[in-house]
């Protein structure tokens, strides 16, 4: 087993491909990016250092953050180049499983045998792909999110085979990269996108039932709940809102849709043995001394007054 991820390969250099090949490059890791053919890859690699060029310029990241980019990353002529040696490859070709198994059966052939091959996949399981790959047992997903230069927060997906050994080494090189990782089971769609397809899919109901318009719809998700997103998770959320206020309200939400928004078992359960969230010191997940909600709530009131002048100062979205 390798000691530390030093030197990376990103297969399939597109949208996805090019941005996180271009965090890791920003964060110093040697990255070499392919694609298709040996052109592909040098237009993409030309794109990123643009892109490189661009965000630095617009003061997105600090003085000489380009520089390290070009100094760090590489246009292979063909995939087994680009992987043989690296201490880490991330597959970001298209989301086709076919296509998926074609590349990372190369990948796995070309690649050392202690190498850690990632997929960077939105939706497809560990499971499914892991048969293409000569050894499951260093395969993993490693799910970067849209924009990958900007957003944090990245998803790893463990197989039934992946050796366990093998998650604090690509944690390890995501922190190094700036980023936040979680670990979740292998299903389909993961936590991410289980979570926004349930929003969006619930939005478009509301949409084609009459209740609001989409633009009403977006400045609502926008300005409450989402306002609070980037600092509470829903745990958090519903323990500081109350979880017998949240319990009430599923009673509602069940007798108008039915079964489907009935009171979840984890929420019966809690509310049931007493807990009720930051008011009486018992959380969903956690208990709260009385200290502890003194600063949360001191927290929460600072983040969300930066949040107001950040939004202020940022103006709306150019389409909004
Ligand atoms: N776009 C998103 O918002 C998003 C977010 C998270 C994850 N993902 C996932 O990331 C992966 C890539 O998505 P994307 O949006 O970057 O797609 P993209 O089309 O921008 O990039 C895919 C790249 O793979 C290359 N490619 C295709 N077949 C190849 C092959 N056989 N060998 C080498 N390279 C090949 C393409 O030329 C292209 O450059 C997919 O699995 C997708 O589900 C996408």
């Amino acid at each position: 087993m390798i000691e530390q991820i030093r030197t990376v390969a990103v297969v399939g250099a597109g949208y996805m491909g090019g941005g996180i090949a271009h965090s890791l490059a920003q964060s110093g890791f040697e990255v070499t990016i392919a694609d298709v053919s040996a052109e592909v890859a040098r237009t993409h690699l030309d794109r990123i250092l643009g892109e490189a060029e661009q965000f630095e310029a617009q003061g997105l990241f600090a003085p000489g953050s380009a520089a390290e980019v070009r100094r760090n990353l590489r246009a292979a002529d063909s995939i087994e180049d680009a992987v043989a040696g690296v201490d880490f490859i991330e597959e970001a070709v298209s989301e086709v499983p076919t296509v998926k198994h074609e590349v990372l059966a190369r990948i796995a052939a070309a690649a050392r045998p202690d190498a850690i091959i990632g997929s960077n996949t939105s939706t497809i399981p560990v499971s499914v792909m892991a048969v293409a790959v000569s050894r499951p047992e260093r395969f993993l997903t490693v799910h970067w999110s849209n924009p990958a230069p900007f957003i944090p927060g990245i998803e790893i997906v463990a197989g039934a085979d992946t050796d366990p050994a093998v998650i604090p080494l690509v944690k390890d090189m995501l922190t190094r990269a700036g980023r936040q990782s979680a670990q979740v089971a292998d299903v389909p769609g993961f936590v991410l996108n289980r979570l926004q397809y349930v929003l969006l899919k619930e939005a478009m109901s509301i949409v084609e039932e009459g209740v609001a318009t989409p633009g009403d719809v977006d400045t609502i998700v926008r300005s409450t709940f989402g306002f609070r997103l980037p600092f509470f998770g829903p745990f958090a959320i519903a323990d500081m809102a109350g979880l017998d206020v949240y319990a009430n309200g599923f009673a509602t939400f069940e007798e108008a849709f039915g079964p489907r928004m009935a009171i979840p078992g984890l929420l019966r359960t809690t509310v049931d043995a007493g807990r009720h969230g930051t008011k009486n010191g018992a959380g969903l997940t956690r208990d709260y001394t009385p200290e502890e909600v003194e600063a949360l709530v001191a927290y929460r009131s600072e983040a969300y007054a930066r949040m107001a002048a950040l939004l202020h100062d940022l103006g709306p979205s150019p389409v909004a």
